[in-house]
């Protein structure tokens, strides 16, 4: 990498250390990053916690939405997050499907992504049930961050890909979804895509950091997905996405600059290539020629 990583903090992030940074109002950074590089970025750029977010099915595998995409497929992104990180907290999304049935199937699952993946925690959606879900994997030993509001799990049921939270009734219900979920053990939770106003309100009610992602600038941190921020992603992205860089343009340009050069001949210089003594040379083309 060539931007010098700037040291900002070495001691690896825990889940004390994150409690004390809401106690002392320090805001949480937190980025979805799926692989070994942007791990890299995230870890040069002093990130507090990296999320592997199942919207890497769609970032990183192409998927349409985050639902297809498997526990195998996930484990192996955060694995290789992993290995590129050394600092931050590393959370992994379970998938649609992998935990939502039953406390023994979110255990199991949740354990796949410790052992296999190195995570050294588990996000999963939504309130109601899941609580229970919550409290299981909080009590085989494995922390849990919840996430409320707009759950793009299950985004067809909330009826799309929408704010959330926008009735004094459903500001209820999200608010008993995140304080049952506080209860029930959760390190941290996600609130994403509510008013502003609403969050403003319930965050004196939250004891554990909260992470915001569309939900105003009340909450403890804020998470963005890695492609979004900086711009490796076609499209304008929703409201919350603000854009740090053009990505996107910028490998275009190199991978077309690339073409440009292979086609008129510009590329490999005498630099990229390899050399060969003259007497071996000489040697080559008798023997070749000999037949
Ligand atoms: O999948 C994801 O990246 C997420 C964050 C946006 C919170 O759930």
């Amino acid at each position: 990498m060539s931007a010098a990583p700037q040291v900002l903090d070495t001691l690896p992030m825990t889940l004390p250390r994150l409690a004390e940074k809401k106690r002392l109002g320090e805001q949480i950074v937190m980025v979805s990053a799926y692989d070994y590089p942007s791990a890299q970025v995230a870890e040069a750029a002093g990130v507090d916690v990296v999320l592997v977010g199942d919207s890497g099915a769609m970032t990183v595998l192409g998927y349409p939405s985050t639902v297809p995409v498997t526990v195998d497929e996930l484990i192996m992104l955060t694995a290789a997050t992993r290995r590129g990180l050394r600092t931050p907290f590393l959370v992994a999304d379970l998938p649609f499907g992998s935990y939502e049935a039953g406390d023994e199937l979110a255990i199991a699952t949740a354990q796949r992504f410790v052992k296999e993946g190195g995570a050294d925690a588990v996000k999963l959606e939504g309130g109601g049930v899941m609580v229970d879900r919550t409290r299981a994997i909080v009590a085989a030993g494995i922390p849990v961050m919840g996430h409320v509001g707009l759950t793009p799990q299950t985004s067809t049921a909330l009826g799309g890909y929408k704010a959330q939270g926008r009735t004094a009734e459903a500001a209820v219900k999200l608010a008993r979804d995140a304080l049952a979920l506080q209860d029930a053990g959760c390190f941290s939770i996600v609130w994403e895509a509510i008013p502003a106003a609403v969050a403003e309100e319930l965050m004196a009610r939250m004891d554990v950091p909260v992470i915001g992602i569309g939900a105003g600038g009340a909450t403890d941190g804020q998470v963005l997905v890695f492609h979004d921020l900086l711009g490796i992603r076609e499209g304008v992205g929703a409201r919350f996405v603000k854009r740090y860089g053009d990505v996107m343009d910028a490998m275009v340009r190199g991978v077309r600059a690339y073409a440009d050069d292979v086609r008129a001949h510009r590329y490999p210089e005498p630099d990229h290539t390899y050399s060969i003594d003259p007497g071996e040379l000489t040697e080559l083309r008798e023997r070749l020629h000999a037949g």
